[in-house]
């Protein structure tokens, strides 16, 4: 079946669908995006990531160009006509077409809008996760503002591609202070030894993930102990657990973190435990 993707207030076969190439979202990065988890053929979190979006948006000074629930039609109508069970659909907004030029283009430029989702193979997904992945660390070269969520994301590219390269599915950033910020798609979290659970507090050196949300209430209805707070590279080299979050992978267990065995080198229960239960804390549209 072929991929159909919205652009501007038009459904076009993907292979048709394209943007301007004055496009400030592909000559700045002058743009923001969300991806939201389908299930079921439902959108999980969709008003969380509208509002997210909403905040994006204000920070960078790009107007909403529809209201938000017909925003939330589009996206439920590009995972309708791509028959998307299980998956993921993307939504991305930037600054529009104009002439390049590095300040903001007049008022009334219309902002671009694009809408894709995909199929993702559920059951993969869970063999990766009963196994457990990879990290490697490298350092935080981001900008000051990664808690807004733009599509420019060079850094996060080649943070992703340098974890690959040593056959590690995810890369943690470090700080200058060799604390673990957040992953190059994904928030980082640990175990400690005591059994509390550990995530770097939302401020703006990490973005402020819908999963990562979500999954402090299911820490505390499971009576877990939160600590949100910096960590370091040691600290999670010495951890009981380690998993990431993300829209996409929810729950991921990390066994490795730069070769070295977290716990005793298989997913933990902790984890196991907060990915079987994320869902029952998530809306689902
Ligand atoms: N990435 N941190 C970064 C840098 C991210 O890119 C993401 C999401 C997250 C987790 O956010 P959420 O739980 O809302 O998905 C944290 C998405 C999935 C992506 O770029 O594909």
């Amino acid at each position: 079946m072929a991929r159909i993707a919205y652009v501007n207030g038009r459904y076009r076969p993907l292979r048709d669908a394209c943007v301007n190439v004055e496009d400030r979202g592909y000559q700045f990065s002058d743009g923001v995006y969300e991806v939201c988890e389908v299930r079921g053929g439902r959108l999980i979190d969709q008003r969380r990531h509208l509002q997210r979006l909403l905040r994006s948006l204000g920070e960078l000074q790009i107007r909403l160009p529809m209201s938000l629930p017909a925003l939330g039609m589009v996206l439920r109508e590009t995972v309708a006509r791509n028959r998307v069970q299980d998956g993921i659909v993307y939504l991305q907004i930037t600054r529009g077409v104009a002439r390049r030029d590095f300040s903001f283009p007049a008022a009334d430029t219309p902002p671009s809008v694009v809408v894709t989702a995909r199929s993702l193979d559920p059951a993969a997904n869970e063999k990766i996760a009963s196994s457990g992945i990879e990290v490697v660390t490298v350092p935080d070269n981001r900008w000051g503002r990664v808690d807004i969520k733009t599509v420019s994301l060079l850094p996060n590219v080649l943070a992703k591609q340098a974890a690959r390269e040593q056959g590690a599915r995810e890369a943690w950033f470090v700080d200058r202070d060799g604390r673990i910020t957040e992953g190059s798609s994904s928030n980082a979290w640990i175990v400690t030894g005591e059994g509390k659970v550990v995530t770097r507090p939302a401020d703006h050196a990490i973005l402020r993930g819908i999963t990562r949300t979500v999954l402090l209430d299911a820490i505390s209805a499971q009576e877990l102990t939160l600590e949100e707070r910096s960590f370091t590279v040691e600290e999670a080299y010495a951890a009981r657990e380690a998993f990431l979050t993300s829209a996409s992978q929810i729950v991921m267990p990390v066994v490795r973190i730069d070769s070295k065995p977290i716990g005793n080198g298989a997913p933990g229960l902790v984890a196991a435990a907060l990915r079987r239960e994320f869902h029952r804390f998530a809306e689902q549209l």
